[in-house]
């Protein structure tokens, strides 16, 4: 690891804040587990406990759920314009902007990522979207549609209604701006919420829920239940009085929602793993193909769902791009979340940690070679070094499945069936990438791939008003944009006879 550099002095709001154990919001109320338990959330940079929170399980979620429901039927939420909604929801981002260090030092804290990293992506991103969101409260609208049934005259028309109760239950890579993304259109388009953060960084989605209030964003419309996924998520996606929900994580959890959500046929929009090709053909601009791909699997540690974790490079440039890679890997400053230089953290938990370590592990014994990397760094913290495998092929475990840590494998080709057949040939299709100079390749490869987002010479460009979702096992449906105010309505439709 790098020498240690300082680091940064933690807010005195952020300080307090950790210093108590953080209980939970149902309906505009700060409460304890109706169990009494709580449940600690460490701090991957050191592996020591960071926090206490409160450990919602069914109970909880049964009192959150009835609180969401109250709020929507109920509640004065329903009666409020969309105009004052999109109001408040603006209110709920400049707060949150306001507020942005301290929420930038606590995702650090309890992620592991680098401050400047949280400073820049994370907290402007979940500002945005909350933004982005906003706008949309005033424009979700229905259509007339023109109709020839009997032939008579009817005037038929859509309204898109707020599809009720949501449950979003969201990962542990990007803990805030997977809470805003997901309030964001529920807020607009009149739904309730209960939020699950993950088990292993619930804290900035509690300190969201602080200004909830402030924004005027009446009680019971955002509800946060902390607690593990076997426990409060599970009785979240089973509930029955839930309409909706929305889920980011693994691909294993999300079958497992598809079933719980089978009992009452509640919606289900899933956002699951990726094992994303990024494919460089030898005309690319290969000084622009090499940052990027580096940026592209080692951002956030590797622990991205659109990662470019396997890497196909046109054989005439695999040394030189192997080689690149690699240099700008084995530059990459690791350490602790909290100092300013560091460019890449621990991952998040000694679970993922293990896990990284362990496909590595079983990569070298089918003959995968590391020319970066390779394992765990220091025996403090969760770090796992930036690696870059070659030798590896499509039988392998390293190639098939998720790693969700800093490891890229890197692959040679020559024909471009045989790259697409391999590129294609995965469970997953949440993202792809393609560097070349030639735009009719560029287009042709983007239309061949089967990915929910290709980059064309880029890698990992989001935005608040691109859709983004997976093909295949990567998921249902798409998130971002207006896209994903689809999942968050219901279409009516109204029929009259007008002659
Ligand atoms: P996970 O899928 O278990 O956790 C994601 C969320 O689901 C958390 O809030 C968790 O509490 C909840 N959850 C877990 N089990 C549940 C259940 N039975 N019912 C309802 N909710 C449940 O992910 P985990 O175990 O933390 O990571 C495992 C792997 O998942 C990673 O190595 C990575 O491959 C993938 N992953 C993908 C993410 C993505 O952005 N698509 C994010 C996080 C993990
Ligand atoms: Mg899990």
């Amino acid at each position: 690891m790098a020498t240690a550099t300082q680091t940064i002095p933690i807010e005195k709001n952020v300080a307090a804040y950790v210093a108590k154990p953080r209980p939970m919001l149902i309906n505009g109320k700060w409460v304890q587990a109706a169990s009494g338990k709580t449940f600690p959330t460490y701090n991957p940079s050191t592996g020591e406990i960071l926090a206490h929170v409160a450990e919602g399980d069914k109970e909880d979620i049964d009192r959150a759920v009835a609180a969401a429901r109250a709020a929507f039927e109920k509640g004065p939420w329903r009666n409020i314009t969309p105009s004052e909604r999109g109001r408040m929801m603006w209110r709920f981002a400049d707060l949150l902007e306001k507020h942005a260090e301290e929420f930038a030092q606590l995702e650090s804290l309890d992620n592991g990522k680098p401050i400047a990293m949280a400073r820049m992506v994370d907290i402007p991103t979940s500002v945005d979207q909350l933004r982005y969101y906003a706008g949309w409260a005033t424009k979700i609208e229905g259509n007339t549609i023109p109709i020839s049934a009997y032939g008579a005259k009817y005037l038929a028309y859509t309204l898109r209604e707020p599809i009720g109760v949501v449950g979003q239950i969201i990962p542990w890579n990007f803990p805030l701006i997977m809470a805003t993304l997901k309030l964001g259109p529920a807020l607009a388009s009149g739904c309730t919420v209960v939020l699950k953060p993950a088990e292993q960084t619930p804290l900035t989605a509690l300190m969201l829920g602080e200004l909830v209030q402030e924004a005027g964003i009446p009680d019971g419309v955002i509800n946060i239940v902390t607690g593990y996924g076997e426990t409060a998520g599970a009785a979240l996606a089973a509930h029955p009085d839930v309409n909706k929900i929305a889920f980011t994580g693994s691909t294993e959890v999300g079958k497992l929602i598809v079933h719980a959500a089978a009992g009452n046929l509640k919606k289900v929009s899933l956002e699951l793993g990726g094992k994303s090709p990024n494919i460089v053909f030898a005309d690319a601009e290969i000084e622009g193909a090499i940052p990027g791909a580096t940026n592209g699997i080692f951002f956030n540690s590797g622990q991205v769902c659109c990662a470019g974790s396997r890497l196909f490079v046109e054989d005439k440039q695999f040394d030189r791009v192997v080689d690149g890679v690699s240099q700008l890997a084995s530059k990459i400053r690791l350490g602790p979340g909290m100092e300013p230089t560091t460019q890449m953290g621990p991952v998040v938990s000694e679970e993922q940690m293990n896990r990284v370590c362990s496909y590595l592990e079983s990569g070298f014994s089918e003959g995968a070679k590391a020319v970066v990397g390779g394992g765990r760094e220091g025996n403090k913290g969760y770090f796992v070094k930036p690696t870059v495998l070659v030798n590896t092929n499509e039988k392998m475990k390293v190639v098939r499945e998720e790693i969700f840590g800093p490891v890229v494998t890197v692959m040679p080709f020559s024909d471009v069936d045989d790259l697409l057949a391999k590129a294609n040939g995965t469970q997953f299709g949440l993202a792809a990438a393609v560097w070349t100079r030639d735009i009719k390749k560029a287009h042709r490869i983007a239309s061949e791939l089967r990915a929910g987002t290709v980059w064309i010479n880029c890698y990992g460009v989001l935005d608040s008003a691109m859709p983004f979702g997976g093909y295949k096992q990567s998921g249902w449906g798409r998130e971002m944009g207006h896209e994903m105010l689809n999942l968050y309505t219901e279409v009516k439709s109204v029929c009259t006879p007008i002659s």
